[in-house]
C-alpha cells in the first residue's frame, strides 16, 4: 500500500523531543522525508529525520534552515510549527525578556516559518499543508501564562489569516490545540512535585493527560489529503478540558 506522505517533505519545528518528536515519528511512518528545526540536540534521534539546528525566532536562522531543506530535498509540502517555550509569572512580575521570548518563539516563529514555507509552496504550485500547535491555554485563561496564552490565541488568529491568503493555492493552514500532554518534561514535573497532577486530571473529563502520540495523530490527519477541504480551523485535542463547566455539578445535583 502506498504511504500517504510518500514523496512528501515535512519540516517540524521543535522535533528534538516531546510532541514534536511524536509528530516526526508519525510523519516518518506515513512515508514523509522529515526535517527537524530545533535549538537543541534530539533526546532520541530517529533514523530518517534530518536534525537542523535552528532558532525559529530568528529570521536569518529560519531562512538558513529552509535553504538547507531546498538543497537536500528541493521541496517542502508540510510545515508543522511546534517549537515552544514556557515562562510563568503574574502580569506584574513578568519580565520584558520573558514576555518577548515566549511571543517570539511561538507567534513570530510561526510567522517566520510560514513565510518561508508558503513562498516555496506557492512557487512550486502543488499546494501544501501547515499545522501549528496552539494550546488549550490560548482558549481559557490560566493564571501566570500571560505571554503563552496570548501567543497561543495569536496562533489561532494567524492560522485563519494565512488560511485565507493561501487557500487559492491549495495550501491549507490549520492548528491543533492540545491540553496537558504527558511529555518527559511534564513527567518530570509530576515526579518532583512542581506540577500537581491531581489538579490537572480533576478538570479533565477523560480523567487523564494526553499521550504525545494522541496530539501527533490529529496533526498528521490535518496535514494529510484526508483533510483536503479543511482550512483555517483549530482542532482542540484536550480530553474535554475546555468544554468542562462545573467539575462536581453531577455530585451536587445528585445526577447519576
Ligand atoms: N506538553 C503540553 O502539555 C502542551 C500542551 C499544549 C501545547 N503544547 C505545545 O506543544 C508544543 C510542544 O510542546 P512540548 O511539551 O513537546 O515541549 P518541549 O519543551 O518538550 O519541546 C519543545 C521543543 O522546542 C524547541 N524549541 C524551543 N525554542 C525553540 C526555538 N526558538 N527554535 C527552535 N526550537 C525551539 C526545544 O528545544 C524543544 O526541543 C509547544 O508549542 C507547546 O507550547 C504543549
Amino acid at each position: 500500500m502506498t504511504q500517504p506522505f510518500a514523496g512528501k517533505v515535512a519540516a517540524v519545528t521543535g522535533a528534538a523531543r516531546g510532541i514534536g518528536d511524536a509528530i516526526a515519528v508519525g510523519l516518518l511512518r506515513e512515508g514523509a522525508k522529515v526535517f527537524s528545526l530545533d535549538l537543541g540536540e534530539p533526546d532520541e534521534p530517529r533514523d530518517g529525520v534530518t536534525y537542523l539546528k535552528a532558532d525559529v525566532a530568528d529570521p536569518a536562522s529560519v531562512a538558513g534552515a529552509f535553504g538547507q531543506i531546498d538543497r537536500e530535498a528541493g521541496q517542502i509540502d508540510v510545515l508543522v510549527n511546534n517549537a515552544g517555550v514556557q515562562r510563568v509569572a503574574l502580569a506584574e512580575n513578568m519580565t520584558p525578556e520573558d514576555w518577548h521570548l515566549v511571543l517570539n518563539t511561538h507567534l513570530t516563529g510561526m510567522h517566520l516559518c510560514c513565510a518561508q514555507a508558503i513562498r516555496r509552496m506557492r512557487a512550486r504550485g502543488k499546494g501544501g499543508a501547515i499545522v501549528s500547535i496552539a494550546s488549550a491555554a490560548g482558549i481559557v485563561g490560566i493564571q501566570g501564562r500571560g505571554p503563552y496564552g496570548a501567543a497561543k490565541a495569536g496562533i489561532e488568529g494567524l492560522t485563519r489569516v494565512y488560511a485565507t491568503e493561501t487557500a487559492a493555492a491549495n495550501i491549507r493552514v490549520n492548528a491543533v490545540a492540545p491540553g496537558s500532554t504527558r511529555t518527559k518534561l511534564i513527567e518530570q514535573g509530576l515526579k518532583d512535585g512542581t506540577i500537581r497532577g491531581e489538579w490537572q486530571v480533576e478538570r479533565i473529563p477523560m480523567g487523564r493527560l494526553a499521550e504525545p502520540r494522541e496530539i501527533a495523530e490529529p496533526v498528521i490527519y490535518l496535514a494529510s489529503d484526508k483533510a483536503s477541504y479543511i482550512t483555517g480551523q483549530t482542532l482542540v485535542v484536550d480530553g474535554g478540558w475546555t468544554v468542562q463547566g462545573m467539575v462536581h455539578i453531577a455530585d451536587w445535583l445528585n445526577v447519576s
